[in-house]
């Protein structure tokens, strides 16, 4: 499954030797092709790796049949001492570089390939889930691409951006009532697959998930730091995909790096030793006791999903963390405003988890965190509350000191 889309991956994860460097390092950016700097950054190698960045203008690869396959090999960035403390480094696994801008594009590809290799799915099938958001969107772009027809079920409180995008890629969205929560949506999602013979595509149970972050996600991490030190993995989790399958792979071959696991201080769900009921097929029976809404969208939905528990259980994680209110939205406004990494509320989250990690860290220690989206999903939402659409007093006085074109407030 993951081997196809591997086979056309752009060169960069091969090792072709090391070059003496400049202290500075420019990130691979596959589809974004800067002529301004190109000569002096066109050849500047990872520094302490052997891993060699690729040019400028050699181009992604082949030409590519679909746009599944681009799909994973996110790039590792790393952030500036601005946010990161002193003498400890931080890599951000950027996966909002994934076609639809969200890690949940590696989930989408890995349910409709697997079911269409054991049978499941069918040409012509309806493909049914209930997502926060991103899993959403990327389901509703692969059905688009292979041709399936698509429903989403989708609880009232997630951002309206997120309904917008799945009806553009052509799916039908069912918005479920705030009252009935996660397991509202996902409750909606059984009852329809089961009346209409749909494929449910049960992300928080199958197993699917983890496998492709397994076979993706942390060999991506580990190949891109080849031959240099990896010392924690910092993530949160949703259905607990990432997780499980990057972090067991990374547990593996990376046995010396720690696995940071966060979630929100107001659904501690992990830290309160609650486990979850579950129905026959692994979905949740009921509600967690010790969820509150929380403002990582995306994150801890109000039960233990399966994909989770299943890491857990394998004690994948050494130590969790826990995300204090506002945390999440300051620093992912930091990122943008000090990095120009533009990446949601649960990028914040694991930055944030990442920073305080570092500051208790041996210097020179070297995290990798990951940012699951990008921060335009947002724009209806608390990360995007104090950021004005009309000028404030400053940007009024720039466009005051000079004679023409000054659009003055109305009313003024
Ligand atoms: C915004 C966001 N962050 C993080 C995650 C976590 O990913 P996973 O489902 O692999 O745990 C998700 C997925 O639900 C997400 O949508």
């Amino acid at each position: 499954m993951a081997g196809t889309v591997l086979g056309i991956f752009p060169p960069h994860c091969e090792s072709t030797g090391t070059l003496s460097v400049p202290s500075t390092t420019t990130a691979f950016l596959p589809t974004i092709q800067s002529i301004e700097g190109s000569a002096a950054a066109a050849n500047t190698i990872r520094q302490s790796s052997s891993l060699s960045l690729k040019k400028r203008g050699e181009g992604y690869g082949p030409p590519l049949d679909n746009i599944s396959q681009t799909v994973g090999n996110t790039p590792l960035v790393k952030i500036s001492d601005r946010i990161a403390p002193p003498g400890r480094t931080i890599y951000a696994k950027c996966e909002f570089f994934n076609p639809l801008s969200s890690v949940k594009d590696r989930l989408a590809l890995s349910i409709i390939e697997a079911a269409e290799e054991d049978g499941s799915l069918k040409p012509g099938m309806t493909v049914v889930e209930a997502t926060s958001g991103n899993t959403g969107i990327a389901v509703a772009m692969m059905c688009a691409q292979r041709g399936y027809p698509c429903v989403i079920t989708m609880a009232e409180p997630f951002s309206v951006e997120r309904r917008k995008l799945m009806r553009m890629l052509g799916a039908k969205v069912i918005v479920t009532p705030k009252a009935g929560k996660g397991t509202g949506m996902v409750e909606k999602a059984k009852e329809l697959a089961e009346k209409h013979g749909w494929f449910l595509c049960h992300q928080f149970e199958t197993d699917a998930n983890w496998k492709f972050h397994y076979e993706t996600t942390g060999p991506e991490i580990c190949n891109d730091l080849k031959g240099m030190k990896f010392d924690y993995w910092v993530t949160g989790y949703g259905t607990g995909g990432t997780f499980h399958g990057a972090g067991k792979y990374i547990k593996e071959n990376s046995p010396g790096t720690k696995i940071i696991l966060a979630e929100p201080g107001a659904a501690n769900l992990i830290g309160s030793g609650i486990s979850t009921e579950r129905n026959d097929d692994g979905s949740p029976a009921s509600s967690h006791p010790a969820f509150n809404p929380h403002p990582i969208q995306g994150w801890t939905p109000d039960f233990i999903p399966l994909v989770l528990e299943k890491g857990l259980d394998q004690s994948i994680q050494d130590e969790m963390v826990d995300i204090p209110d506002g945390a999440a939205v300051q620093m992912a406004q930091a990122l943008a405003k000090n990095e120009g990494i533009l990446t949601g509320i649960s990028g914040g989250a694991t930055m944030w988890a990442a920073v305080e990690t570092a500051k208790n860290a041996p210097e020179g220690s070297v995290l990798v965190a990951m940012l699951p989206d990008t921060g335009e999903r947002y724009l209806s939402t608390p990360l995007f509350a104090s950021i004005e659409a009309d000028m404030n007093e400053e940007e009024l006085e720039i466009a005051r000191s000079t004679p023409n074109f000054i659009l003055e407030p109305s009313g003024e």
